[in-house]
C-alpha cells in the first residue's frame, strides 16, 4: 500500500446513512469457485436525513472482490449509466425514496484465504462478516447503522446436507437438478456484520433450555463427525449463560433455536452471528484427554460471551466501529464476570489483570495506542484490540463500582429498554447509566477519549496525636501518540487498612466498613481517616478496582504481611507480584553491572510462607508462585534490556526451585488426584499447584524429578497434566530426551488437530528448545498449515510472543524471521499478518542494539513491496 492509498477515517465525520434497508432477501448457490449470490434489498431513504423537494443523493454500496453479474431496480435491469462501479464499491443514482433493488454477483469461497466473507475450512462452507466482510458477499451498506430483516435461501449439492442461517428455518426442499434449497428468515432486524451461513457435512448434538419466560429453545452444536465427542463442555456452558443472563442481568433469548458451529480456519475466538454462532475448533471443543484446564476455561468464557452478545451487540448493537467497546467492552465485562461465578473469582481477576498488565499496558505505552473509543483508524480490523475489550471491560467495571450492583442493574436495564433494536453509541450506554440513578459520570467520560496508562504515586502520612491517617494520591497519564495534555480521570480506588497485628481496620468513613471507595478526580488529592489508634499498613487499589498502575513505597516486610493478612485475596496476589517484581529489578541491576547475582531472600521466604499456609487456595498459591513472565517484567518501565531480564529471571527461579524444593515435593504428592478429571474450579485449582510444583522441581534439576514428570506424562490421565509434565520434561530434560518424548507425544496424537496445536505450541514457546532452528522446523512440519491461522499462532507467535528467551537473541535473526513470516502472510490473510507484527511495533523501548535491529526488521516489511491496509497501518504508524 501506497501512503496515497492509506485512508484514515475519523469519528468526528461520521453521517447517519443516506437509505435503509428494510429487508434483505439473499439467495446463494454455492460452489467453490463460483457461488452466486442474489440479493434483494427493499430500500427506503433515511427519514432522518431527508429534507423536503431534495434530489435525491445517490446510493453507496460497498463492495470488495466482488463480480457483479447485473443491478436491476423495482424488476428492470439498470443501464450501465445508472451505475458506477470504483473501488470499494458501487454508487447508483436513484429516482425514487423507496425502491426494490436487486443485484446479483459471483464469488469464489476456494480463494479466499483472508478468512472474511465466504470461504471454505476443510471442505465447509463458513462466512466471517463482522467488522467489514458482508462486503465481499454482495455489494450492500456495510455499516452497522443499517438493520434489516433477513431472509436467506442457500443451495447446495447434496454432499452439503446442513445448511444453515440466522433465525428460523422455515422452507426446505430440492431443486429440480437434485440440489438441497434451504430458506431462513431472522425476524431480528440486524447489521450485516452479523449475517451468517453454514454448509457443510456436520454432525451434531441437541439439547434444550427453558427461558424464564417457560419458552423452550432448542440447542444445537455442529462438527466435523471425528470432534462430535468434544462437544459436551460447550453446551454445559451455553445453559449456564443462559441462565445466568437472565438472573443476573434479566435478559431472556429471543428465537426458538441457537445454534453453534465449529470451524478450523477463523481469525479469531468465536463470533455472535445472531442466532448462529460460529466459533475457531479451539474456543468450544474438548476432552479431558484432548483438552487442558485452561483451555475448558476459555471454552465456558468464550461461549458465555458470544451468547451475551445477543443483547450486548444484537438485540443493541453499535452506531459505528468507533463505538466497537460499546458492545465489546460491556461483553467483556459480563462473561468476566459469569467466569467469576462459576469458578474462582479472585483467579479469575488474577488471569484477567495479568492480560492487562502485560500486554494492553504495553500497546497503550506503543505507537498503536489508541482510546477505548477510538478516533480513527485506518483498517478497524487493526482495532479488535486489548485496549477496546479488556480496558473497556475495566471501564465498564469501574462504572460498576462506582454505581453498586443494583444501581448498575438499574443501569443496564434502562439501556437495554431504550435501545431494544437500535445502533447507538458508548455515550448512550454511560447516559443510561447515569439516567437510571441520577449519577454524574461527566468526568467519567474521559476514560473514553483519552488513551494511555495513568500513574498513580500515593503517599501516606500519620498523626499519632490526632489518630488521623491520611492518603495523599496523585494521577497523571502520559502522553500517547495525538494525545497530549491529559486530563484528570475520575478514578475508584478500594481501599483496605491493615492494624499492626494484621487484623482489619474499621473505617469511620466508611460507616464502620471494612473497606471504602476512595474517588480521585483531581491531579493531586489527599484522603484522611480518622480514628486509626496506631499506624495502618494500606491495602491499595483492591481487586484492581482501575486500569493504572499504582506506585507505593512498600518495604519487602510489609509486602510479606500483605501476602499473609490482607483480607482482600487479589491484593494478597498483588502484594506477592511486587516482592518478584522488587527481587527481580535488584537482580537485573545485578546482572548490568556485572555483579554476581544475590539469592532472593525475601521472595524465598515470601514463597516459603505460602506454600506453608494450608489455609490458602491452592489456585491463588500457583498464581502467586508463578514469577512475572519476561513480557510483564518488561512492562515495568525504563530501558528493556533482554538478557538482563532473562538472566534475572532465570536466576530467581533456579533460586526458589533449590531453596523450596523439598516443599514442592510434599505439596506435589499431596495433590496427586485419585478421581477421575473433571473441569471443576477445585480440582483445576489442585492441578494447578501440583504442575507449579512439578515445574519447580524439575527446575530444580534432580533426576528424581525428572522422574516424576516422565511419570506423570506417562500416565497421560488428562492433557493438563500430560502437556504440564511434557513442558517440564523438554525444558529441564536433555535434548535427546526431550526429542523422545515430543516424538511419543505427536505419534499418539497426529490424527487430532487441536493436540497437534498444543504439540506445536510447546516447542515454539520453549526457552530452551524453541530455537529458531527448531521453529523453522516446525514451519517446514507436514502438520503446519500456513492458512490456518491457528497453527501460525501456535508456531510463529508462540516463538515471537511467548519465547522472549529465543526470540530476542542476541543476533537479531529472530526479528527478521519474523518480518519475512509477517512479508508471506499478509499476502495470504492480512489481519493475522497485522496481529503477528505486534512484538516488532515496540522497538523504542529496547536497548540500543536490539532497538536498531527490531527497527530494521520493520523496515524491511515497509519496503517489501504492496502492502495490505491492515498490516500498512500498523508498520507506518510505528515507524513514524
Ligand atoms: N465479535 C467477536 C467477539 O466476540 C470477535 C470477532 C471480531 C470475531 C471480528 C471475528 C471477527 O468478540
Ligand atoms: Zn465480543
Amino acid at each position: 500500500m501506497k501512503d496515497s492509498q492509506a485512508r484514515t477515517i475519523y469519528l468526528k465525520d461520521y453521517q447517519a446513512p443516506d437509505y435503509l434497508v428494510d429487508h434483505t432477501d439473499l439467495s446463494f448457490e454455492l460452489d467453490p469457485h463460483a457461488t452466486l449470490v442474489k440479493s434483494k434489498l427493499k430500500i427506503r431513504r433515511n427519514p432522518a436525513v431527508a429534507q423536503a423537494n431534495e434530489t435525491l443523493p445517490p446510493l453507496w454500496l460497498d463492495g470488495a472482490d466482488l463480480e457483479l453479474l447485473s443491478v436491476s431496480i423495482n424488476g428492470e435491469l439498470l443501464p450501465a449509466h445508472r451505475y458506477q462501479q470504483r473501488a470499494g464499491g458501487l454508487s447508483l443514482s436513484t429516482d425514487a425514496p423507496e425502491f426494490e433493488l436487486e443485484v446479483h454477483t459471483r464469488i469464489a469461497p476456494e480463494a479466499n484465504t483472508s478468512l472474511e466473507g465466504l470461504y471454505l475450512s476443510n471442505g465447509m462452507y463458513c462466512t466471517q462478516c463482522e467488522a467489514e466482510g458482508f462486503r465481499k458477499i454482495t455489494f450492500y451498506p456495510d455499516r452497522p447503522d443499517v438493520m434489516s430483516v433477513f431472509t436467506t435461501t442457500i443451495v447446495a449439492p447434496a454432499s452439503y446436507p446442513v445448511l444453515l442461517s440466522n433465525g428460523n428455518k422455515v422452507d426446505s426442499g430440492t431443486t429440480e437438478d437434485g440440489r438441497l434449497r434451504v430458506t431462513w428468515e431472522d425476524p431480528f432486524a440486524k447489521p450485516s456484520y452479523l449475517f451468517a451461513l453454514v454448509a457443510g457435512d456436520l454432525q451434531h448434538v441437541e439439547d434444550s433450555f427453558t427461558t424464564c419466560s417457560g419458552r423452550e429453545v432448542k440447542l444445537q452444536l455442529f462438527t466435523e463427525a471425528r470432534n462430535i465427542g468434544k462437544c459436551a463442555h460447550a453446551m454445559t456452558s451455553l445453559k449456564h449463560s443462559m441462565r445466568w443472563d437472565e438472573e443476573v442481568y434479566g435478559r431472556e433469548y429471543d428465537l426458538d433455536i441457537f445454534m453453534i458451529v465449529a470451524v478450523d480456519h477463523f481469525n479469531m475466538g468465536a463470533m455472535e452471528n445472531k442466532g448462529l454462532n460460529i466459533f475457531n475448533s479451539a474456543c468450544v471443543l474438548a476432552s479431558p484427554e484432548t483438552a487442558t484446564d485452561a483451555a475448558f476455561q476459555r471454552i465456558e468464557s468464550i461461549v458465555a460471551h458470544e451468547y451475551f452478545h445477543n443483547w450486548s451487540g444484537n438485540r443493541v448493537t453499535c452506531r459505528d466501529w468507533f463505538q466497537l467497546s460499546l458492545k465489546e467492552g460491556f461483553t467483556v465485562f459480563r462473561d468476566a464476570e459469569f467466569s467469576a461465578d462459576m469458578n474462582s473469582r479472585a483467579v479469575k481477576r488474577i488471569e484477567d489483570v495479568t492480560l492487562l498488565r502485560t500486554s494492553q499496558f504495553a500497546e497503550d505505552a506503543g505507537p498503536m495506542s489508541h482510546p477505548v473509543r477510538p478516533d480513527s483508524y485506518m483498517e478497524i480490523s487493526n482495532f479488535y484490540t486489548l485496549t477496546v475489550y479488556e480496558k473497556g471491560a475495566e471501564v465498564v467495571r469501574m462504572i460498576h463500582t462506582i454505581l453498586g450492583p443494583e444501581a448498575f442493574r438499574r443501569g443496564s436495564d434502562l439501556y437495554f429498554e431504550r435501545h431494544d433494536g437500535c445502533a447507538v453509541t458508548c455515550e448512550d450506554f454511560v447516559a443510561a447509566m447515569e439516567d437510571a440513578n441520577g449519577a454524574d459520570l461527566k468526568q467519567f467520560r474521559r476514560w473514553y477519549s483519552q488513551a494511555g496508562t495513568p500513574v498513580l504515586d500515593v503517599e501516606d502520612t500519620y498523626n499519632e496525636a490526632l489518630g488521623e491517617y491520611s492518603l495523599t494520591i496523585r494521577q497523571q497519564t502520559p502522553e500517547t501518540p495525538g494525545q497530549k495534555g491529559k486530563l484528570p480521570l475520575h478514578i475508584p480506588i478500594t481501599v483496605g487498612l491493615l492494624a499492626e497485628d494484621g487484623s482489619p481496620l474499621r473505617l469511620d468513613d466508611a460507616a464502620g466498613q471494612m473497606e471504602v471507595v476512595l474517588h480521585l478526580t483531581e491531579a493531586s488529592q489527599n484522603f484522611t481517616f480518622a480514628g486509626i489508634a496506631s499506624r495502618p499498613l494500606p491495602s491499595l487499589l483492591r481487586g484492581f478496582s482501575a486500569p493504572v498502575k499504582l506506585r507505593y513505597d512498600y518495604s519487602s516486610a510489609q509486602l510479606q504481611f500483605l501476602m499473609q493478612h490482607d483480607t482482600d485475596p487479589f491484593n494478597r496476589w498483588d502484594a506477592c507480584q511486587r516482592l518478584s517484581i522488587n527481587s527481580l529489578q535488584t537482580l537485573q541491576q545485578q546482572y548490568r553491572s556485572g555483579e554476581a547475582l544475590q539469592q532472593p531472600a525475601a521472595l524465598i521466604e515470601g514463597y516459603a510462607a505460602v506454600l506453608d499456609d494450608a489455609a490458602l487456595d491452592p489456585a491463588l498459591v500457583a498464581k502467586m508462585l508463578a514469577l512475572p513472565s519476561a513480557q510483564e517484567i518488561a512492562e515495568q518501565g525504563g530501558e528493556i534490556d533482554a538478557a538482563a531480564i532473562i538472566a534475572a529471571r532465570t536466576f530467581a527461579r533456579d533460586a526458589i526451585a533449590t531453596a523450596l524444593a523439598e516443599r514442592f515435593l510434599t505439596r506435589y504428592h499431596a495433590l496427586e488426584q485419585h478421581k477421575p478429571y473433571s473441569p471443576t474450579a477445585e480440582d483445576i485449582a489442585e492441578r494447578s499447584l501440583k504442575n507449579t510444583c512439578l515445574f519447580y522441581l524439575c527446575a530444580a534439576g534432580s533426576a528424581d524429578a525428572l522422574a516424576l514428570a516422565k511419570g506423570q506424562f506417562e500416565r497421560g490421565e488428562n492433557m493438563t497434566d500430560t502437556a504440564a509434565a511434557l513442558a517440564a520434561l523438554v525444558e529441564f530434560g536433555t535434548e535427546t530426551q526431550a526429542e523422545g518424548f515430543l516424538q511419543a507425544f505427536y505419534q499418539q496424537w497426529q490424527q487430532d488437530t487441536q493436540v497437534v496445536e498444543t504439540w506445536f505450541g510447546l516447542q515454539s514457546g520453549s526457552a530452551k528448545f524453541g530455537t529458531l532452528e527448531r521453529v523453522q522446523k516446525l514451519i517446514a512440519h507436514p502438520a503446519f498449515e500456513v492458512k490456518n491461522p491457528n497453527k501460525v499462532r501456535a508456531v510463529i507467535a508462540g516463538f515471537a510472543m511467548r519465547n522472549f528467551t529465543q526470540f530476542h537473541r542476541a543476533d537479531g535473526s529472530g526479528y527478521t524471521f519474523l518480518a519475512d513470516q509477517v512479508i508471506a502472510l499478509d499476502k495470504l490473510n492480512p489481519q493475522i499478518a497485522a496481529r503477528l507484527v505486534t512484538p516488532l511495533t515496540r522497538w523504542k523501548k529496547y536497548r540500543a542494539q536490539e532497538s536498531a535491529q527490531i527497527h530494521a526488521a520493520l523496515q524491511k516489511i515497509s519496503v517489501s513491496g504492496e502492502l495490505s491496509r491492515d498490516l500498512y497501518e500498523v508498520v507506518s504508524k510505528s515507524l513514524e
